[in-house]
């Protein structure tokens, strides 16, 4: 199978580019850099174009020219705090939107199939009854939400052979997370204080990886909720163990999020994700998320 990701740059594309890579398919890896060296990077036989998803003109002939069986769309905008000031500019919108919107138009036309990558953030968190894939109760507290959101209709609207995943506090090796974070903080500070009413579930890229390539060779396709096993939790609990397992002696302090102070983008409370549909249609659940947190502790070489 011939395969075109995104955003091989980010956490998720890295990792999808791996896993496509050693199940023996064809990558064409792709992010805005002007170049990358796969071999480098630990991606030998993977290729690498420079593209802007933003720039409609260089996603037709790209797309055209590469001619993929399936795009792996795992680039977007991620910075959820600071999407709130771009509003007027509308950069956020014109990578997550229409960017994806380029994407679904061309994969339409060369008759390819897409996996997008989507986000709790989509929902409005209210209540603490998980959202199943097929709840179409949207409601995003924030711009990156509307976004994201307007990125899954654009995959709606021009294809049939799609996969909707939505994911949630995802964290790999390859760029910055709540892992990464809590591990500096932990390195200059003894207490910290970490909110305790917002819930969910982590998703290891690698693991959400092995999924996507599973969901790329097959053709059950729909809209889906992925994250790691291992119950719902808080931040509070998943920074707990991130110290637990990497033997830091951190005091954590679990506070409400309006006592954490006003972040410039609200929020979901509820961020469970139900992930049965998986099940449903054939597909392997993802390891626990304290399983993962280990095997990426082991990546990094954080213990
Ligand atoms: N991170 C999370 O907690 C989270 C939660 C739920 C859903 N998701 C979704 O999961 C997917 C993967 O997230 P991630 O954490 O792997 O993201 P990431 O690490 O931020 O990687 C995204 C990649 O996309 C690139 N990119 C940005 N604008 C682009 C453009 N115009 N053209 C081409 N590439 C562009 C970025 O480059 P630069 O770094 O140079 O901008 C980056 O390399 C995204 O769809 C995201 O919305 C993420």
């Amino acid at each position: 199978m011939k395969v075109f990701v995104t955003g091989v740059k980010g956490q998720l594309g890295y990792e999808v580019v791996r896993e496509m890579q050693n199940r023996g398919h064809e990558c064409i890896a792709s992010d805005l850099a002007p170049e990358m060296d796969m071999e480098k990077e630990g991606l030998a036989g993977a290729s690498y174009i420079p593209l802007d998803i933003t720039d409609e003109a260089a996603v037709v002939k790209i797309l055209t020219e590469v001619e993929p069986d399936i795009v792996i769309h795992c680039a977007a905008w991620t910075a959820v705090d600071l999407a709130e000031e771009d509003k007027n500019k509308k950069t956020v919108r014109a990578v997550n939107a229409l960017g994806t919107r380029y994407l679904a138009e061309v994969a339409k036309k060369i008759d390819a199939s897409m996996i997008y990558i989507s986000t709790d953030y989509v929902f409005s968190g209210n209540g603490d009854r998980p959202w199943e894939a097929d709840c179409t109760d949207y409601h995003p507290l924030n711009y990156y939400g509307e976004t994201k959101l307007e990125g899954e209709k654009a995959v709606l609207d021009n294809l049939d052979r799609y996969y909707i995943v939505r994911i949630a506090w995802v964290f790999g090796p390859h760029g910055k997370n709540f892992v990464r974070t809590m591990l500096d903080l932990g390195k200059k500070h003894v207490d910290l204080s970490v909110v305790d009413d917002q819930i969910g579930t982590p998703t290891y890229t690698a693991d959400l990886a092995v999924l996507l390539a599973d969901m790329a060779e097959s053709d059950r396709y729909g809209i889906y909720h992925a994250t790691n096993e291992g119950g719902y939790i808080s931040w509070y609990d998943f920074a707990c163990e991130i110290f637990r397992q990497s033997g830091m002696d951190v005091r954590i302090k679990p506070v409400s999020t309006s006592e954490y102070g006003l972040s410039k983008a609200a929020r979901p409370f509820n961020s469970r994700l139900d992930r049965s549909k998986l099940v449903d249609n054939g597909f392997k659940l993802l390891p626990d998320w304290k399983d993962a947190l280990g095997r990426y502790l082991l990546a990094t070489g954080e213990i």
